[in-house]
């Protein structure tokens, strides 16, 4: 037997002879969402505890064999797949999916790292609380990813990233020791703040095997609303405006361009996008009205118009009752619209309709991948800066590469976009992105930079933005990950490669 049958053998010894897959098609494991890249694993190894797991990462460290943690494996910037060497390990965390313990008074859970996003926000919805993060990958997705990436998602406005969620964790270190650290308390400041320096650092410091989380009341009211704005200008005064009349009851402010929003169109015709089917405003602006109770409002308008450039989905959620919050609701709608700020807007009804406009602003990452390979930007810029900062980029962009398509959406409330380019149509979007990425990549970051701004919001770095980090990031603060790094995980077995190289 030699080193690698025998190391394969420990591995199917710790976790069982069928849970180390070698053989057949691993292309779930080892190829990234977005199909950028395609990795070759030595071994997918499925343990289903804390211990197999600590058992694992010793032999991996024993036989000098890196790992990839992996959960639902939907991250955007290739960081939970192996690299071509076939000598790295998938650690797919996906069978360690239990629900450790409900604390309906302490308002917490603590979940294993593989449960599933949607799973979690399920249990909690059955136990009468909440728990609020949300994304349209939730169905796929795993705490540990999202603990890994320090996750974004739609309600960030009110209750943060995953780490804001997040009391306690338990984690496998470099060396296959457990350190404990679920205990669901609120003030702690014994020391440096070690779940912080796990949380975000996607698989490179430690392997996260559960964690305790934040949870909140279910809201008695939620309120959707899908508006048409003229200008992005105008969706910041919106978003400003909001503030102002929902206070904390504000918990989703996104942001949808026209492109991306004929792309849902497109390629999921059955989905209906409120004001997509026409081509020029009924209404002036300042002088649209919401639709008669009653109406089934998630049809859009008949005669409005495909032509607004850009469209909201914003969200309250609150303690007091429909009838209240949804007064307070259409006042803001009706005060937009009498300033201008909102051209049209339709106000779910029930919460299947609310699900329904969601689910047209969740459906854009989807129709992107289907219109094609494209590049996607993850940035963050103060919000009141994003509207100049989307003017003079696009002008740039539009100069420098013709004819390429802007897909423009994302978090406005977080000051977050997804400023993504899409190849000119009836363009090989393989060969346009291997002769342009580079530079249409340098002309966004610089504009960033210019702005003060963030390359990375929510999806992390990946190998995907690793020498972009490098570029972007101040030589102290790298020094000081390098460090850390380096303390922690001295043979570089958790994930190299990854976030930046040593
Ligand atoms: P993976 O993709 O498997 O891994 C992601 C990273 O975390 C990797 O570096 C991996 O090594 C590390 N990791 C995974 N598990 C562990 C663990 N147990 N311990 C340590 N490290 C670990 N992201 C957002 O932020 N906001 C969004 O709104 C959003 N929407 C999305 C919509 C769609 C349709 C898709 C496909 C993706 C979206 N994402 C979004 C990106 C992605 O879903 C998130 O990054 C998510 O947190 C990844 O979770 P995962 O379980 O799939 O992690
Ligand atoms: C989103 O906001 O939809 C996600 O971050 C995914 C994406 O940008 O593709
Ligand atoms: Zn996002």
């Amino acid at each position: 037997m030699n080193s690698t049958d025998s190391f394969i053998a420990e591995l199917r010894q710790i976790v069982g002879e069928t849970h180390v897959l070698t053989e057949g098609d691993l292309s779930a494991w080892e190829m990234d969402w977005r199909k950028r890249e395609r990795g070759h694993a030595l071994a997918v190894v499925r343990p289903a505890s804390t211990q197999q797991v600590a058992d694992v990462v010793k032999a991996c460290a024993a036989a000098g064999v890196s790992l990839v943690p992996q959960g639902g494996n939907t991250g955007m910037v290739v960081g939970s797949t192996p690299d071509a060497s076939g000598r790295q390990i998938v650690l797919s965390l996906t069978r360690m999916n239990q629900v450790r313990a409900l604390d309906a008074a302490n308002l917490t859970i603590t979940v294993d790292a593989g449960c599933v996003l949607q799973a979690v926000q399920e249990t909690c919805e059955a136990a009468g609380l909440l728990f609020p993060l949300s994304m349209a990958s939730e169905g796929s997705c795993t705490i540990g990813g999202n603990l890994g990436t320090n996750a974004g998602g739609t309600q960030v406005v009110r209750y943060g990233n995953t780490r804001e969620l997040c009391l306690g964790l338990e984690v496998v270190t470099a060396q296959g020791e457990i350190w404990s650290g679920l205990t669901g308390l609120r003030k702690d400041n014994t020391g440096y703040d070690l779940r912080h320096l796990m949380i975000g650092s996607e698989g490179t410091l430690g392997v996260i095997t559960a964690a305790t989380m934040k949870l909140y009341p279910l809201p008695v009211s939620q309120l959707t609303a899908f508006a048409a704005v003229p200008t992005l200008e105008a969706a910041v005064q919106l978003l400003g405006l909001a503030h102002q009349h929902l206070g904390a009851g504000l918990t989703g402010f996104e942001v949808m361009g026209r492109f991306a929003l004929s792309l849902v169109t497109k390629h999921f015709p059955q989905i209906r996008v409120p004001f997509q089917a026409n081509v020029a405003p009924t209404l002036p602006a300042g002088r649209g009205s919401l639709p008669p109770k009653g109406a089934v409002p998630c049809l859009g308008r008949p005669g409005a118009t495909a032509g607004y450039p850009y469209c909201v989905v914003l969200e309250n959620s609150d303690q007091e009752s429909e009838t209240h919050a949804r007064e307070r609701f259409e006042l803001l709608l009706e005060v937009a619209l009498n300033d201008g700020c909102v051209l049209d807007a339709v106000v779910a009804e029930n919460m299947a309709q609310a699900r329904q406009l969601w689910h047209v602003r969740e459906s854009i990452p989807l129709a992107q991948a289907q219109e094609g390979l494209n590049i996607k930007h993850d940035i963050s810029i103060a919000v009141s800066r994003i509207p100049e900062f989307v003017e003079q980029t696009d002008a740039l962009l539009e100069q420098t590469y013709p004819g390429m398509r802007l897909v423009n959406y994302g978090h406005l409330g977080d000051g977050n976009l997804h400023y993504n380019v899409q190849a000119p149509e009836h363009c090989d979007a393989e060969q346009f992105l291997k002769e342009q990425e580079h530079g249409v990549n340098a002309l966004v970051y610089d504009q960033v930079d210019r702005f003060n701004g963030s390359i990375s919001a929510e999806h992390g770095i990946g190998s995907l933005k690793r020498e972009k980090l490098a570029e972007h990031k101040s030589p102290v603060a790298l020094h000081m990950m390098r460090a850390i790094k380096q303390a922690l995980d001295p043979h570089n077995i958790l994930n190299p490669g990854r976030v930046f190289r040593l």
